[in-house]
């Protein structure tokens, strides 16, 4: 059985002069240990999605569940990241930021709560600014203190917004690269939203592609990692999934 089970989703907004519809029967679904990808042009609902999931937006049509569990609201099974900076509680250190939802969720004492929150503070390479303020961090820091702040809750599945996008070029690589490590030694479970290709085809081992607005499932990419490890296979890949986002209506590969 899937994880997590996005089944005709449809999601709109009601606005006092118009409704948007955001997603229209969007279907996927996420395995443990997937690093589930959704790809696809602004306003094409990704964002939306990842809400829904998150509980945060009920659909119009469809149905989500995590494990044998729909989704209703949210919860700690499920922890988000976005790609803004100030998503820190600024009066609050890393170390506290880091255990801040773990004592909410009251289910470990202070001090395992601490104990906990330093060991994921240390495996995104953070123990020398555990006591530093989010004002003094860079913009990558502060997004490893909550991808640490995310994982430390041990969800069954990671939501990330576009967490690097707002990243320049060299540190949104290594952060990239530091989530593939710290995947390869837990295996979490993710589902990344991005409107890049390179970096969809970096992170996920699976790619969902979506149409624009309103988003519509064009194609599902599976196999990347198989792919991307082949001579020159990241760069063909990358061609073919640029050619079924823009041209139309190929199958899957
Ligand atoms: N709060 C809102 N009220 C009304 N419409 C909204 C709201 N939030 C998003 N929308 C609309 O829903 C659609 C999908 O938006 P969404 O933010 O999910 O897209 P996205 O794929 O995440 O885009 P981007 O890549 O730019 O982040 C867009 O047409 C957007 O204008
Ligand atoms: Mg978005």
């Amino acid at each position: 059985m899937a994880l997590l089970d996005v089944s005709g989703v449809t999601l709109r907004y009601k606005t006092s002069s118009a409704v948007v519809t955001a997603t229209e029967r969007v279907s996927f679904t996420v395995d443990k240990s997937d690093r589930f990808v959704l790809l696809g042009p602004s306003g094409c609902g990704k964002s939306t999605l990842l809400k829904a999931v998150g509980g945060y937006m009920s659909p119009s049509e469809g149905r989500m569940t995590i494990g044998d569990r729909e989704i209703h609201g949210p919860g700690a099974d499920r922890m988000m990241i976005f790609q803004e900076f100030d998503q820190l509680l600024p009066w609050k250190s890393v170390l506290a930021n880091v255990m801040f939802p773990l004592l909410t969720a009251r289910k470990l004492s202070r001090k395992d709560a601490e104990a906990k929150a330093r060991a994921y503070i240390e495996k995104v390479g953070l123990t020398r600014v555990v006591d530093a303020y989010p004002h003094t961090l860079s913009g990558g820091m502060k997004q490893r203190v909550a991808i640490a702040r995310g994982m430390a809750m041990e969800p069954d599945i990671l939501l990330m917004d576009e967490p690097f996008a707002a990243l320049d070029a060299l540190t949104r690589r290594t952060c990239q690269d530091e989530l593939l490590q710290l995947w390869s030694e837990t295996k979490f479970t993710v589902l990344f939203v991005t409107h890049s290709i390179a970096e969809a085809i970096r992170i996920g081992n699976r790619i969902l592609l979506l149409s624009p607005h309103p988003g519509r499932v064009k194609a599902e990419v599976v196999d990347v990692d198989k792919v991307s490890n082949e001579d020159g296979g990241a760069g063909r890949l990358e061609k073919e999934i640029h050619d079924l986002l823009f041209a139309g209506e190929a199958t899957a590969h």
